[in-house]
């Protein structure tokens, strides 16, 4: 795989102190990814919707330094030194140094919050490594100034994706792929792409309701998940399930057909956790009340002829995914119906997004 475009040009230039402030977003897949190989390359292709409000701010100050062996950096995160969350954009650094080396000539301080709690099963490590992944890339823009907006989105993804997988898709919007498809033009496995083709007008605004059903730590994170996917009796076919769902939601897509869009998605989500329930060693992150929702969710749809699904990400919180056109209906059902399944009754109401902004 030839990631030589990734590396960073040396630069003449010297810049003492500067700063950029980045807001990236979360992403809710529709076609799943759960299982790779090193370096966190997709054993499928996946697509999300990018949302709008779940985001993370960051902003990273570089204060230039002599050139060492390490990368220094301390991270606060809302507005409190957070050593917990060192090794892991520790490992994140190590992974991309030989495509950032200018990362050996600052201290970094990263500074980060995000629009909601962290570790609830909205991705905030895809929000939290984008954001990290556009500050280098304003950087290194700095250093090089011919870098085209293109070319800093595409590497952005791929950085971003060395920290998670997902990241890759929370650098554009509103639908992104990620992994290499033959029906997707310009698809690639090492970084997301915005999906290439015209989507019909009812996918355009689409909503997610995030109902926060276990706002705790997961018991199992998503990196022991997917390693549970390498000898797993039922992976080879389910990548190619996924493979396969992507080429039908990509028509989906186009063609506006929101019936057999709520098939694929619920399909997915349950698939999904078919593979943990079905892990040697088995786990569960849904909760009793991630399965009362699904059920009001269909007995609404059924009453109703609403075009109300669900989804799910790596734990027991509810995707509630529809059509703006039913926005108020559907809002009204999620308070008066669903928040009491919630956790302190909490759910965040989103939409489709655009990606990331500078702040
Ligand atoms: O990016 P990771 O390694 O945290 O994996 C996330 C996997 C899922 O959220 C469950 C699915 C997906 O495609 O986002």
């Amino acid at each position: 795989m030839n990631t030589s475009e990734f590396i960073a040009a040396s630069s003449n230039k010297s810049i003492e102190k500067t700063s950029f402030t980045w807001q990236t977003p979360s992403n809710i897949a529709l076609v799943k990814y759960w299982g790779k190989s090193n370096p966190q390359i997709p054993k499928n292709a996946s697509i999300s919707f990018t949302l709008n409000n779940c985001h993370t701010i960051t902003t990273i100050e570089f204060e230039q330094k002599e050139k060492t062996e390490e990368v220094e950096f301390d991270l606060f995160f809302e507005g409190k030194q957070k050593d917990a969350f060192k090794p892991k954009i520790a490992a994140f650094f190590t992974r991309i140094k030989e495509y950032c080396p200018y990362i050996f000539e600052y201290k970094m301080t990263i500074n980060s919050e995000n629009s909601f709690p962290h570790s609830s099963g909205i991705a905030s490590s895809a929000s939290g490594l984008s954001a990290i992944a556009m500050c280098l890339m304003s950087l290194e823009s700095e250093l090089n100034t011919s870098l085209s907006k293109e070319y800093i989105n595409k590497k952005a993804s791929f950085l971003a994706r060395l920290g998670s997988g997902s990241a890759s898709r929370s650098i554009e919007g509103p639908l992104v792929v990620w992994g290499n498809h033959p029906e997707i033009e310009g698809s690639s496995d090492l970084f997301g792409v915005q999906f290439p083709y015209k989507v019909h007008s009812v996918f355009e605004n689409y909503q997610d309701a995030i109902l926060l059903v276990d706002k705790g730590e997961k018991q199992v994170s998503s990196t022991v998940g997917h390693n549970l996917m390498h000898n797993h009796p039922y992976a080879e076919n389910r990548f190619l399930q996924a493979n396969d769902n992507l080429s039908k939601i990509s028509e989906i897509l186009k063609n506006g057909d929101v019936k057999s869009f709520i098939n694929l998605v619920e399909s997915e989500a349950l698939t999904l956790h078919a593979m943990m329930l079905t892990s040697n060693p088995y786990f569960i992150l849904m909760k009793p009340n991630t399965l009362e929702i699904i059920n009001s969710i269909w007995e609404y749809r059924n009453e109703n002829n609403s075009n109300i699904c669900f989804t799910l990400d790596a734990g027991a919180n509810v995707h509630v995914l529809y059509p703006e056109a039913e926005k108020d209906a559907v809002n009204n059902f999620i308070e008066n119906k669903l928040s009491k399944y919630c956790q302190k009754n909490q759910y965040i109401c989103d939409t489709v997004g655009f990606g990331a902004k500078q702040l």
